[in-house]
């Protein structure tokens, strides 16, 4: 059997001398077990690490494959995508290049799913002898036991028996997971493969070592994608088209409010408000809900124009319309501007999903 190892790696130099040497005296143990071993480092570093890995793969004992990133699409998670798809085998294992994922695990990993029945086999911290000793203070612990628990209660049938979804240490089938269809953006690419498609999944216990050398490089920008991510996977594009606008509302209202009481005329107040929301909006679906889909062919103040176009003409015709729904006679203000606001809705999600984001 081949397995390979995919390695995501920024700015590790001090480490991937130590991570190589423990790999491969694993891979020398497990290769008396019939399973050849290859490493596959995807790199987005700016510091010494590339040359580094070009060094110890001149006299490595196994294969040592580097792809180097200059454009870093997706991030962490983009990385190991990518070295998924370049591994010559289709069992992969994926860990960190920090050696907080002991390599010394590996071969637990690929026991449990040599003995068959699975496509996924976690490292997790969370289970039965599993630990946590790298998660070095306890807000760290805090945020990642109730990312933990946030994640499971959203997906409860699909991570039932996922102890650690967040953890980036696990042992993939590739031919189980549908790798078009993976969005990954920032730190969270086991969470994706396990939303995305209903695998076969073991757990083996591991323990989260500290960093062997260098600074972590999660962040609230980690965080936050996270939590986009979540939403995404969750309900899919229109939800979260549906939050940014509900607070693109709301974002409107108080900028009508503050401009009026500080003696604007309504109707100034009221534009004002509308064009700054309109273009909020748009740049809050770019960036979190059509980010996979700009097409090569249209540039950012293409899709801005047709955005922009079509909301300003929404606005205009929307008042007339409540003013003719109101003039029948038959209904109030209120209900009038609730129904044209929610087929305005439908509408332009709609008009950005099929013609300013056109797949
Ligand atoms: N190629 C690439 N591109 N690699 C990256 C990037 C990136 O943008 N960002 C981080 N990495 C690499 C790091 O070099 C390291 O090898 C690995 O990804 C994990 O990054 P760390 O900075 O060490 O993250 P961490 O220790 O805080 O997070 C780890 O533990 C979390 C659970 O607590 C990761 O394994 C997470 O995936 C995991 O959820
Ligand atoms: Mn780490």
């Amino acid at each position: 059997m081949l397995l390979s190892i995919v390695v995501p790696t920024f700015n590790e130099a001090p480490n991937i001398m130590e991570l190589v040497r423990r790999v491969t005296d694993v891979a020398g143990r497990m290769a008396r077990d019939g399973v050849e071993t290859e490493i596959i480092f995807v790199d987005d570093s700016r510091d010494a690490t590339p040359d580094v890995i070009r060094g110890v793969a001149v006299n490595a004992p196994i294969p040592i494959t580097l792809i180097h990133r200059d454009v870093h699409t997706g991030g962490l998670g983009g990385a190991v995508v990518e070295g998924i798809r370049a591994a010559a085998s289709d069992v992969c294992v994926v860990m960190d290049g920090d050696l907080q994922h002991p390599p010394e695990t590996i071969p637990d990993l690929v026991d449990r799913y040599r003995r068959g029945g699975v496509d996924l086999v976690v490292a997790s911290r969370y289970v039965d002898n599993g630990s946590a000793t790298g998660l070095a203070d306890r807000s760290r612990v805090l945020v990642s036991k109730s990312s933990t628990a946030l994640t499971k209660s959203m997906f409860p049938i699909r991570l039932r028996d996922v102890s650690d979804p967040m953890t980036g240490f696990f042992l993939v089938d590739r031919r189980a997971i549908d790798i078009d269809t993976l969005a990954p953006r920032g730190f969270k690419i086991l969470l994706e493969m396990l939303a995305r498609k209903s695998m076969r999944v073991a757990e083996v216990p591991f323990d989260f070592a500290d960093r062997h050398a260098g600074a972590s490089k999660a962040s609230m920008r980690q965080g936050l994608h996270f939590l986009v991510q979540l939403a995404a996977l969750r309900f899919g594009k229109m939800s979260l088209f549906a939050v940014i606008g509900g607070l693109g509302a709301i974002a409107n209202v108080l900028i009508v409010w503050a401009l009026t009481h500080l003696g604007m005329d309504y109707i100034a107040a009221a534009i004002i408000a509308a064009e700054l929301t309109i273009v909020a909006n748009f740049l809050l679906i770019e960036r979190f809900v059509f980010q996979d889909m700009k097409n090569d062919a249209s540039n950012v103040w293409s899709r801005f124009a047709k955005s922009f176009t079509f909301n300003n003409a929404e606005l205009l015709i929307r008042i007339p319309i409540v003013a003719l729904m109101v003039g029948s006679g038959h209904i109030t203000a209120v209900v009038a501007t609730a129904i044209t606001l929610a087929i305005a809705f439908f509408v332009r999600f709609l008009f950005h999903s099929l013609v300013v984001y056109a797949p």
